[in-house]
Protein backbone atom coordinates (compact mmCIF):
# COMPACT_ATOMS: atom_id res chain seq x y z
CA UNK A 1 0.00 0.00 0.00
CA UNK A 2 1.16 3.26 -0.73
CA UNK A 3 -0.12 6.41 1.31
CA UNK A 4 -0.06 10.03 0.56
CA UNK A 5 2.72 12.20 1.81
CA UNK A 6 0.59 13.44 5.45
CA UNK A 7 1.83 14.98 7.98
CA UNK A 8 -0.99 13.96 10.47
CA UNK A 9 -2.83 15.92 13.66
CA UNK A 10 -0.50 13.28 15.75
CA UNK A 11 2.46 15.23 14.22
CA UNK A 12 1.42 18.89 15.01
CA UNK A 13 0.41 17.35 18.63
CA UNK A 14 4.01 15.92 19.12
CA UNK A 15 5.70 19.51 17.69
CA UNK A 16 2.96 21.39 20.05
CA UNK A 17 3.43 19.20 23.30
CA UNK A 18 7.52 19.74 22.43
CA UNK A 19 7.40 23.86 22.44
CA UNK A 20 4.67 23.90 25.27
CA UNK A 21 6.04 21.95 27.37
CA UNK A 22 9.21 24.50 27.22
CA UNK A 23 7.06 27.85 28.16
CA UNK A 24 6.45 28.99 31.50
CA UNK A 25 3.53 29.92 32.74
CA UNK A 26 3.52 33.50 31.73
CA UNK A 27 4.65 32.47 27.82
CA UNK A 28 1.74 29.48 27.24
CA UNK A 29 -0.60 29.99 25.05
CA UNK A 30 0.13 32.68 22.77
CA UNK A 31 -2.86 33.88 20.88
CA UNK A 32 -1.36 36.20 18.27
CA UNK A 33 1.29 34.87 15.80
CA UNK A 34 3.77 36.73 13.59
CA UNK A 35 5.21 35.20 10.42
CA UNK A 36 8.51 37.49 9.70
CA UNK A 37 9.32 37.64 6.09
CA UNK A 38 12.83 38.13 4.16
CA UNK A 39 14.76 40.77 6.11
CA UNK A 40 12.22 41.09 8.66
CA UNK A 41 13.26 39.27 11.00
CA UNK A 42 14.04 42.19 13.65
CA UNK A 43 10.24 42.39 14.14
CA UNK A 44 10.71 39.59 16.75
CA UNK A 45 13.38 41.82 18.62
CA UNK A 46 10.30 44.01 19.80
CA UNK A 47 9.61 41.55 22.24
CA UNK A 48 11.24 41.97 25.96
CA UNK A 49 13.67 40.12 27.19
CA UNK A 50 12.02 39.05 30.06
CA UNK A 51 10.50 36.47 30.19
CA UNK A 52 11.09 35.18 26.43
CA UNK A 53 12.23 32.04 24.83
CA UNK A 54 13.56 30.75 21.84
CA UNK A 55 13.40 27.53 20.29
CA UNK A 56 15.29 26.56 16.78
CA UNK A 57 12.86 25.00 14.15
CA UNK A 58 15.76 22.26 13.90
CA UNK A 59 14.77 21.11 17.30
CA UNK A 60 11.52 21.08 17.00
CA UNK A 61 10.14 17.70 16.01
CA UNK A 62 8.80 17.42 12.55
CA UNK A 63 9.26 21.03 11.67
CA UNK A 64 10.74 21.95 8.21
CA UNK A 65 14.11 23.71 7.81
CA UNK A 66 14.72 26.48 6.35
CA UNK A 67 18.37 27.15 3.78
CA UNK A 68 18.09 30.06 2.42
CA UNK A 69 20.52 32.72 3.27
CA UNK A 70 18.99 35.57 5.55
CA UNK A 71 16.17 32.99 7.06
CA UNK A 72 17.90 32.46 10.31
CA UNK A 73 14.83 29.65 11.28
CA UNK A 74 13.35 29.55 14.59
CA UNK A 75 10.41 30.62 17.02
CA UNK A 76 10.76 33.79 19.15
CA UNK A 77 7.80 33.31 22.36
CA UNK A 78 7.70 36.65 24.07
CA UNK A 79 5.77 39.58 25.32
CA UNK A 80 5.72 43.02 23.48
CA UNK A 81 5.12 44.68 27.56
CA UNK A 82 5.28 43.65 31.30
CA UNK A 83 2.51 41.65 32.36
CA UNK A 84 0.91 41.32 28.50
CA UNK A 85 0.01 37.62 27.14
CA UNK A 86 2.51 35.92 25.27
CA UNK A 87 2.96 36.32 21.49
CA UNK A 88 4.75 33.95 19.32
CA UNK A 89 7.06 34.98 16.41
CA UNK A 90 8.53 32.78 12.94
CA UNK A 91 11.45 34.22 12.37
CA UNK A 92 12.57 32.56 9.23
CA UNK A 93 10.16 30.94 6.80
CA UNK A 94 10.14 28.19 4.87
CA UNK A 95 9.62 28.46 0.92
CA UNK A 96 9.14 25.78 -1.77
CA UNK A 97 11.60 26.74 -3.51
CA UNK A 98 13.93 24.87 -0.98
CA UNK A 99 12.46 21.51 -1.89
CA UNK A 100 9.86 20.75 1.00
CA UNK A 101 6.39 19.68 -0.06
CA UNK A 102 3.57 22.43 0.44
CA UNK A 103 2.32 20.07 3.39
CA UNK A 104 5.45 20.31 5.00
CA UNK A 105 5.77 23.92 4.59
CA UNK A 106 2.55 25.02 6.35
CA UNK A 107 3.09 22.22 8.86
CA UNK A 108 4.34 25.41 11.15
CA UNK A 109 1.10 27.12 11.06
CA UNK A 110 -0.93 24.27 12.77
CA UNK A 111 1.49 23.89 15.06
CA UNK A 112 0.90 27.58 16.00
CA UNK A 113 -2.94 27.19 15.90
CA UNK A 114 -2.68 24.27 18.87
CA UNK A 115 -0.68 26.37 20.85
CA UNK A 116 -3.54 28.94 21.06
CA UNK A 117 -3.06 30.94 17.97
CA UNK A 118 -6.22 32.75 16.63
CA UNK A 119 -4.56 35.88 14.58
CA UNK A 120 -2.01 35.39 12.49
CA UNK A 121 0.24 38.96 10.93
CA UNK A 122 2.38 37.60 7.73
CA UNK A 123 4.99 39.70 6.12
CA UNK A 124 6.93 38.82 3.16
CA UNK A 125 9.57 40.67 0.61
CA UNK A 126 7.16 41.22 -2.48
CA UNK A 127 8.09 42.41 -6.43
CA UNK A 128 5.40 45.29 -7.09
CA UNK A 129 2.95 45.11 -10.20
CA UNK A 130 1.08 47.60 -9.90
CA UNK A 131 2.78 50.49 -11.69
CA UNK A 132 1.48 53.04 -8.62
CA UNK A 133 3.27 50.85 -6.24
CA UNK A 134 6.66 52.06 -5.17
CA UNK A 135 9.77 50.26 -3.96
CA UNK A 136 9.45 50.47 -0.04
CA UNK A 137 5.78 50.70 -0.10
CA UNK A 138 3.55 48.48 1.76
CA UNK A 139 0.82 46.48 0.65
CA UNK A 140 -1.98 44.75 2.46
CA UNK A 141 -3.17 41.86 0.73
CA UNK A 142 -7.08 41.90 -0.15
CA UNK A 143 -6.57 38.63 -2.06
CA UNK A 144 -4.79 35.77 -3.85
CA UNK A 145 -3.95 34.24 -7.16
CA UNK A 146 -2.67 30.71 -6.19
CA UNK A 147 -1.54 29.33 -9.59
CA UNK A 148 0.43 26.33 -8.19
CA UNK A 149 -3.07 25.61 -6.13
CA UNK A 150 -5.59 26.33 -9.48
CA UNK A 151 -3.36 23.62 -11.46
CA UNK A 152 -3.59 20.91 -8.61
CA UNK A 153 -0.33 21.67 -6.25
CA UNK A 154 -2.31 22.51 -3.08
CA UNK A 155 -1.29 22.55 0.42
CA UNK A 156 -4.26 20.70 1.26
CA UNK A 157 -4.24 18.50 -1.20
CA UNK A 158 -4.87 14.96 0.14
CA UNK A 159 -6.92 13.12 3.53
CA UNK A 160 -8.45 16.01 4.92
CA UNK A 161 -7.33 16.56 8.08
CA UNK A 162 -10.42 17.14 10.16
CA UNK A 163 -9.36 18.26 13.34
CA UNK A 164 -8.22 21.27 11.91
CA UNK A 165 -11.29 22.02 9.03
CA UNK A 166 -13.59 21.11 6.14
CA UNK A 167 -12.63 19.45 3.25
CA UNK A 168 -13.74 22.36 1.34
CA UNK A 169 -12.98 25.47 3.18
CA UNK A 170 -14.18 29.22 1.30
CA UNK A 171 -11.02 31.60 0.46
CA UNK A 172 -13.39 34.05 -0.27
CA UNK A 173 -13.39 35.90 3.28
CA UNK A 174 -9.58 35.18 3.19
CA UNK A 175 -8.14 38.77 4.36
CA UNK A 176 -9.36 39.64 7.59
CA UNK A 177 -11.63 42.62 6.67
CA UNK A 178 -11.37 44.13 10.70
CA UNK A 179 -8.29 43.70 10.83
CA UNK A 180 -7.29 45.58 7.30
CA UNK A 181 -9.26 48.40 8.80
CA UNK A 182 -7.22 48.32 11.76
CA UNK A 183 -4.08 48.31 10.07
CA UNK A 184 -5.50 51.34 7.53
CA UNK A 185 -5.86 53.44 11.21
CA UNK A 186 -3.00 52.70 13.00
CA UNK A 187 -0.98 53.55 9.59
CA UNK A 188 -2.37 57.23 9.90
CA UNK A 189 -1.82 57.77 13.26
CA UNK A 190 2.35 55.86 13.98
CA UNK A 191 5.39 58.10 12.75
CA UNK A 192 6.97 57.08 10.23
CA UNK A 193 10.46 57.39 8.71
CA UNK A 194 9.61 58.07 5.26
CA UNK A 195 6.17 60.16 4.56
CA UNK A 196 6.62 59.29 0.76
CA UNK A 197 5.84 55.78 1.88
CA UNK A 198 2.41 54.62 1.15
CA UNK A 199 -0.03 51.94 2.34
CA UNK A 200 -1.75 50.06 -0.31
CA UNK A 201 -4.24 46.92 -0.75
CA UNK A 202 -3.31 44.56 -3.45
CA UNK A 203 -3.77 41.39 -4.65
CA UNK A 204 -0.70 38.85 -4.51
CA UNK A 205 0.25 36.56 -7.28
CA UNK A 206 2.18 33.21 -5.36
CA UNK A 207 4.88 31.92 -7.66
CA UNK A 208 7.21 28.77 -6.91
CA UNK A 209 10.57 30.72 -7.99
CA UNK A 210 13.00 30.55 -7.28
CA UNK A 211 13.95 32.29 -10.39
CA UNK A 212 12.28 35.67 -10.62
CA UNK A 213 9.87 36.17 -13.30
CA UNK A 214 10.17 37.22 -16.83
CA UNK A 215 8.79 40.14 -18.82
CA UNK A 216 6.41 38.46 -20.26
CA UNK A 217 5.44 36.29 -16.89
CA UNK A 218 5.27 39.80 -14.96
CA UNK A 219 2.84 40.80 -17.82
CA UNK A 220 0.91 37.49 -17.88
CA UNK A 221 0.66 37.90 -13.94
CA UNK A 222 -0.51 41.83 -14.18
CA UNK A 223 -3.33 41.06 -16.63
CA UNK A 224 -4.64 38.38 -14.29
CA UNK A 225 -5.37 40.83 -11.87
CA UNK A 226 -1.79 40.82 -9.78
CA UNK A 227 -0.14 43.97 -7.93
CA UNK A 228 2.36 42.16 -6.50
CA UNK A 229 4.53 38.46 -6.78
CA UNK A 230 6.20 36.99 -4.36
CA UNK A 231 6.92 33.36 -3.10
CA UNK A 232 5.59 32.90 -0.01
CA UNK A 233 2.78 33.49 2.12
CA UNK A 234 -0.45 32.36 0.33
CA UNK A 235 0.26 28.20 1.15
CA UNK A 236 0.60 29.02 4.97
CA UNK A 237 -3.03 31.70 4.66
CA UNK A 238 -4.64 29.03 3.07
CA UNK A 239 -3.58 26.42 6.00
CA UNK A 240 -4.14 29.18 8.68
CA UNK A 241 -8.25 29.81 6.97
CA UNK A 242 -8.44 26.37 7.19
CA UNK A 243 -8.31 25.52 10.58
CA UNK A 244 -9.85 29.34 11.31
CA UNK A 245 -7.20 31.56 12.02
CA UNK A 246 -7.86 35.56 11.23
CA UNK A 247 -4.78 36.61 8.58
CA UNK A 248 -3.15 39.80 8.39
CA UNK A 249 -0.45 39.34 5.23
CA UNK A 250 1.40 42.89 4.66
CA UNK A 251 4.13 43.34 1.92
CA UNK A 252 7.01 45.11 1.59
CA UNK A 253 7.82 46.13 -2.65
CA UNK A 254 11.21 45.50 -2.34
CA UNK A 255 11.40 45.63 -6.38
CA UNK A 256 9.48 46.76 -9.25
CA UNK A 257 8.48 43.56 -11.34
CA UNK A 258 9.49 44.98 -15.43
CA UNK A 259 6.21 44.82 -17.71
CA UNK A 260 7.32 46.68 -20.46
CA UNK A 261 8.74 43.95 -23.14
CA UNK A 262 12.25 45.15 -24.06
CA UNK A 263 13.79 48.91 -24.72
CA UNK A 264 11.31 49.06 -27.55
CA UNK A 265 8.45 46.57 -27.47
CA UNK A 266 7.65 42.90 -28.18
CA UNK A 267 8.96 43.21 -32.13
CA UNK A 268 12.25 44.58 -31.08
CA UNK A 269 14.92 41.88 -31.76
CA UNK A 270 18.33 42.48 -30.60
CA UNK A 271 19.67 42.69 -33.68
CA UNK A 272 18.32 46.11 -34.06
CA UNK A 273 19.59 47.16 -30.72
CA UNK A 274 23.23 49.13 -30.29
CA UNK A 275 25.86 47.65 -27.98
CA UNK A 276 24.54 50.80 -25.30
CA UNK A 277 20.80 49.88 -25.40
CA UNK A 278 21.59 46.08 -24.80
CA UNK A 279 23.46 46.52 -21.81
CA UNK A 280 20.44 48.80 -20.74
CA UNK A 281 17.56 46.43 -21.31
CA UNK A 282 19.69 43.96 -19.53
CA UNK A 283 20.16 45.91 -16.27
CA UNK A 284 16.66 47.51 -16.56
CA UNK A 285 14.64 46.06 -13.60
CA UNK A 286 16.52 42.67 -13.19
CA UNK A 287 15.42 41.86 -9.77
CA UNK A 288 18.63 40.04 -7.17
CA UNK A 289 18.06 39.01 -3.58
CA UNK A 290 20.43 41.50 -2.53
CA UNK A 291 18.39 44.43 -3.14
CA UNK A 292 15.13 42.64 -1.72
CA UNK A 293 17.07 42.07 1.45
CA UNK A 294 18.35 46.10 1.21
CA UNK A 295 15.50 47.64 1.08
CA UNK A 296 13.77 45.08 3.54
CA UNK A 297 16.42 46.59 5.89
CA UNK A 298 15.25 49.89 4.93
CA UNK A 299 11.75 50.03 6.00
CA UNK A 300 11.69 47.60 8.25
CA UNK A 301 11.58 50.01 11.50
CA UNK A 302 8.22 51.68 9.59
CA UNK A 303 6.74 48.38 9.28
CA UNK A 304 7.67 47.51 13.00
CA UNK A 305 6.12 50.51 13.96
CA UNK A 306 3.48 49.35 11.90
CA UNK A 307 3.38 46.02 12.96
CA UNK A 308 3.64 46.83 17.20
CA UNK A 309 0.44 49.61 17.29
CA UNK A 310 -1.42 47.10 15.65
CA UNK A 311 -0.39 43.99 17.58
CA UNK A 312 -1.14 46.14 20.88
CA UNK A 313 -4.61 46.93 19.43
CA UNK A 314 -5.46 43.05 18.12
CA UNK A 315 -4.28 42.18 21.61
CA UNK A 316 -6.22 44.59 23.52
CA UNK A 317 -9.78 43.86 20.98
N1 LIG B 1 10.17 38.65 -3.79
C1 LIG B 1 10.66 39.88 -3.89
N2 LIG B 1 10.60 40.32 -5.14
C2 LIG B 1 10.05 39.33 -5.87
C3 LIG B 1 9.73 39.18 -7.23
N3 LIG B 1 9.96 40.12 -8.11
N4 LIG B 1 9.15 38.03 -7.60
C4 LIG B 1 8.92 37.07 -6.73
N5 LIG B 1 9.21 37.14 -5.45
C5 LIG B 1 9.77 38.27 -5.02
Amino acid sequence: HSSPDTLSFKHANEAHHFIAKQLSAELQSPRLGIICGSGLGGLAETVLSNPRHEIPYSAIPHFPLSSVHGHAGKLVIGVLRPDESPVVFMVGRIHYYEGHSFQSLTFPVRVLKLLGVDTLLITNAAGGLNPRYSIGDFVLLKDHLNLAGLAGNHPLRGPNLEDFGVRFPALSDAYDLHLRRRAHEVWRQVDRHSDSRQLHEGTYAFVGGPSYETRAECRMLRNLGADLVGMSTVPEIIVARHCGIRVLALSLVTNNAVLEPGLRGDDTSIKDLGREDLTRAIATGKANHEEVLKSGEEAAKDLQSLLNALMVIIKTE
